[in-house]
C-alpha cells in the first residue's frame, strides 16, 4: 500500500508516533496487553500454553463458564438463532429481550430497564437522549470513559468535578442557567481506583437542586449490598438513583449494558435514543446469558460474601507487605506505580512468576498515576489469594527501588 501522499499530513504523525510507542515497549518485552487467551478455568487463564493466575479478572462473582449459563446460551442459539433480524424496534425484539428487560429491573428495583449491546453504548445512548445544547450535565473527573463520550457528544454544557467532591456538584448545579435541564452522572464504584461515591451525599444535593441522577453501576453490581444490588442496597438508599445503568460483561459474565428507572425513561429510550434505534439487538446468545446470570445471583447470594472475603483479603494481605492500600468495599485494588516503566515491568515479573495482571499506564489513567489494577474474584480461594499477594509484594520490592528516583507515586 502505497502511504508517501500522507506523509505531511499531521495524522500520519500521530499514528507513527504511537506505534513507535507500542514497538519500544514490545522490544524491552514489556508489552503485556492484547495477550491471546486460549482457555479458562476458573480464575486461571491459559496464554501460549501456559496455565496463569489471573488477578485482572471482572467475572467478580466467578460466573464466566459457569455450566448454567452456557447451557443458556447454547439453548438460546438453537431456538433463535445467533442473531436477530435487525433492530428491536423493528424485527429484532424477541420474547428473551423482554424478559431480561423485566428480569433486571425486578432484580435491582427498577420499573423498567432497556439494554443495549454494551455498556458503553448505553452510557452514551442515555445521556446523548436526556441531554443536549442548552443542558448541563455535571460528572465526576473519574467517571468512565463512556459517560464523558456520551456527555460530549450530547452537546451539553459539561462540568466535570474533581474527584467525589460533592460541595462541587452542589456549585455546578447551582451555577446552571435556569431552565436548563441537569443531569448528575457518576460511577458507582471508580473502575481505575475502586473507591465508593459518597452517595447520600450526592442524593441529597441532587433531590436539592432537582437535578437527575445517574449512577453507573458495573462495578457495584454483584459487589456491593449483602445481596449485590449495587450502591442503593450498600447505603440502605433504596428508590433514590433516577437512572442505573450497568454494564453486562463483569458480575454477569456476557455482553451488553442497561438503562434503568421509570416506565416514561424506557418508553423514550426506546423511541429515540439513536443506539436502540439504529443498532442491532443484542444477540440471543448473550441475552440469555445474562437472564442465567441474574438467576444465579439471586439464588447464590454466598458468592457476594465469598467475593467479600476475598478482596478483604488482597486488601490486608498488600497492606501488611508494606503497600498502601484504601479500605473500599470493593474488588479494584489499584498498585500505584506512577511511573510507566514501574508498572510494564512489574506487569512482565508478575507474569513471568504465573500471575497475570496487564499494566495500566496513561491515557487510560491520568499521567503519572500508572498502576496495576488488582482485582479478586469470589472463584478465587484462599491459596490463589494468597498467591496474587505473595508474588505481588515480592515484585513490588524487587521494582520500587529500581524506580524510587523517578516518579513512584505511593
Ligand atoms: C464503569 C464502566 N462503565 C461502562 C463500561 C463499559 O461497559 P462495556 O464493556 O459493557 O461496554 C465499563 C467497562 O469497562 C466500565 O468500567
Amino acid at each position: 500500500m502505497t502511504t508517501d501522499h500522507l506523509a505531511t499530513n499531521p495524522i500520519t504523525r500521530r499514528v507513527n508516533e504511537f506505534a513507535t510507542r507500542v514497538h519500544r515497549v514490545q522490544e524491552r518485552q514489556l508489552y503485556l496487553y492484547l495477550e491471546p487467551v486460549e482457555a479458562l478455568r476458573g480464575p486461571r487463564v491459559t496464554i501460549a500454553g501456559r496455565s496463569v493466575l489471573l488477578g485482572a479478572s471482572y467475572s467478580y462473582l466467578g460466573l464466566l463458564g459457569h455450566p448454567e449459563i452456557e447451557a443458556a446460551a447454547n439453548a438460546a442459539v438453537a431456538q433463535y438463532g445467533t442473531g436477530t433480524h435487525g433492530v428491536r424496534l423493528l424485527a429484532g425484539n424477541t420474547d428473551l429481550h423482554d424478559r431480561l428487560e423485566r428480569r433486571i429491573a425486578t432484580f435491582i428495583g427498577a420499573d423498567t430497564a432497556v439494554v443495549y449491546s454494551s455498556g458503553y453504548v448505553a452510557n452514551v445512548a442515555a445521556i446523548t437522549t436526556l441531554v443536549g445544547r442548552g443542558d448541563v450535565v455535571v460528572c465526576d473527573k473519574l467517571d468512565h470513559a463512556s459517560i464523558i463520550d456520551g456527555c460530549l457528544l450530547s452537546g451539553a454544557r459539561l462540568v466535570r468535578v474533581p474527584h467525589n467532591n460533592i460541595a462541587a456538584v452542589d456549585h455546578a448545579l447551582a451555577e446552571a442557567p435556569a431552565g436548563a435541564g441537569t443531569l448528575v452522572v457518576a460511577d458507582a464504584v471508580f473502575s481505575m481506583d475502586g473507591d465508593v461515591i459518597d452517595l447520600p451525599a450526592l442524593v441529597d444535593v441532587c433531590q436539592r437542586r432537582q437535578a437527575w441522577l445517574m449512577v453507573d453501576e458495573s462495578h457495584s453490581l454483584g459487589v456491593l449490598g449483602s445481596d449485590g444490588r449495587g450502591i442503593e442496597s450498600h447505603f440502605g438508599l433504596r428508590g433514590t438513583i433516577d437512572i442505573k445503568m450497568s454494564s453486562l460483561s463483569k458480575s454477569i459474565p456476557s455482553v451488553g449494558g442497561y438503562i434503568a428507572g421509570r416506565a416514561e425513561l424506557s418508553a423514550l429510550l426506546k423511541h429515540t435514543s439513536r443506539a436502540f434505534v439504529f443498532s442491532a439487538a443484542l444477540p440471543p446468545g448473550s441475552a440469555a446469558a445474562c437472564l442465567a446470570a441474574f438467576d444465579l445471583l439471586e439464588r447464590e447470594p454466598q458468592r457476594v460474601e465469598r467475593l467479600r472475603q476475598n478482596y478483604l483479603s488482597l486488601r490486608s494481605g498488600l497492606r501488611a507487605g508494606g503497600l498502601e492500600v484504601r479500605d473500599d468495599p470493593t474488588a479494584i485494588v489499584p498498585v500505584i506505580t506512577g511511573n510507566d516503566d514501574a508498572a510494564l515491568t512489574m506487569a512482565r515479573r508478575l507474569f513471568d512468576r504465573g500471575v497475570f495482571i496487564p499494566p495500566i499506564v496513561s491515557p487510560a489513567v491520568p499521567p503519572h498515576t500508572s498502576r496495576l489494577r488488582v482485582t479478586v474474584t469470589a472463584a478465587h480461594s484462599a491459596a490463589d489469594v494468597d498467591e496474587i499477594i505473595k508474588t505481588v509484594i515480592a515484585t513490588w520490592h524487587e521494582v520500587a527501588p529500581v524506580f524510587a528516583h523517578t516518579e513512584i507515586a505511593r
